[in-house]
């Protein structure tokens, strides 16, 4: 069946159409548009997201994007419309679900709803249109049971999946999101917004070893996370240099050092649950995937246990509407239905 999804949880206004076939065994996709419209620019002078300005982007976007997909000329039935209904950003998703509603009423088909996290849990099984890296994605090393590791700007968690039907929260953040850590701290080094990809780039060219900042809840024999106390640490840092005239090397060290910390908790935890229960395979998905370091750290450990690794193509990672039908395809599947209702705290 051809899904036309629609994904508005947060800054990116995205529309997608996807053909989803393959039943929930072996489930298959195949992305036929993939359009996204990102609103970094807009948020960027006030340093994160602002709710009432994302609205009025995808109020503004949607209808756009929408055209520029040119259903009507397009050679493919429509056989469902799918929308993000959480979590996210409440006036944000409302956007999508009042835009999805009118569209599969003028379209006569049905509609689905998706959780934004299943989205990025999934988008491992979206093949690659570009490779942006080696980590080359092959869907037959997908064998369960899986552990993944889930990290965005909203969402810090780990995951065992037992078929793409069946799956449990091992643990998740108690408090800021990876992603929100990455982007605390590349505000309090006066970099823009998001924060992720500029402390990566940043980190390039730092000693990773140059400041020993906490790992906190490493020895703690659950699977969740806080990463408050690791931004607190970076702040006490540059508040006892006393000055703020540093060095860029020393803004690269800071930026090297803040990132193995986060990364070694990551794939510390990733990994004590992967042998913990017998993972097959491992992946990694959301915003935070997209940094090039947590991948090849986590693929290094996994080819030292012999467990298959994979990562979504880079565009799947950060925000897309193709995961969202891969989401709802498999929702339907299983026969969860939504309502038609922004639910921000919606979990796994
Ligand atoms: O999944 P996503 O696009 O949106 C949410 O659902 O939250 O994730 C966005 C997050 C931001 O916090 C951003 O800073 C982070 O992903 N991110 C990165 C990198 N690229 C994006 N974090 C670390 N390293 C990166 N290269
Ligand atoms: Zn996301």
């Amino acid at each position: 069946m051809n899904i036309l999804s629609i994904e508005t949880s947060c800054d990116e206004t995205a529309l997608s159409i996807v053909e989803c076939s393959g039943g929930a065994k072996k489930p298959q996709f195949k992305v036929l548009k993939n359009l996204i419209s990102s609103q970094i620019p807009i948020h960027r002078p006030f340093g994160g997201v602002v709710p009432n300005l994302a609205k009025r982007e995808h109020i503004k976007h949607l209808p756009k994007l929408l055209k520029k997909l040119e259903i009507r000329n397009l050679k493919l039935e429509i056989d469902a419309v799918a929308v993000t209904v959480g979590p996210g950003l409440e006036p944000a998703l409302w956007t999508g679900i009042e835009f999805a509603k009118q569209l599969a009423k003028d379209l006569k088909k049905p509609l689905l709803g998706a959780n934004h996290m299943e989205g990025h849990m999934f988008s491992i099984l979206l093949p690659p249109v570009k490779n942006t890296d080696n980590f080359q994605f092959s869907i037959s090393n997908f064998q369960f049971p899986a552990i993944g590791l889930v990290v965005s700007g909203g969402h810090t968690m780990i995951v065992k999946m037992d078929s793409y039907t069946k799956w449990i929260k091992l643990g998740e953040t108690r408090d800021d999101a990876a992603g929100e850590a990455f982007d605390k701290v590349a505000r309090i080094l006066g970099l823009p917004y998001p924060g992720g990809p500029e402390i990566s780039k940043l980190a390039k060219n730092g000693d990773p070893k140059a400041i020993n900042f906490p790992r906190p809840m490493l020895a703690n024999k659950d699977y969740d996370f806080s990463f408050s106390g690791l931004k607190t640490a970076v702040l006490y840092y540059l508040r006892d240099l006393r000055t703020t005239n540093y060095s860029l090397q020393a803004k690269r060290n800071i930026a090297a050092s803040f990132q193995q910390a986060a990364l070694d908790v990551l794939i510390k935890k990733t990994m004590r649950a992967a042998s913990q229960y017998g993972a097959e395979t491992v992946f990694i998905c959301g915003g935070v995937a997209a940094n090039a370091e947590l991948r090849k750290q986590l693929a290094k450990e996994c080819a030292k246990r012999g467990v298959a690794f994979l990562s979504p193509a880079n565009e799947y990672n950060t925000d897309n509407a193709a995961m969202i039908a891969a989401a709802a395809y498999l929702a339907k599947l299983r026969k969860k239905t939504y309502k038609f209702v922004a639910d921000s705290s919606l979990t796994l």
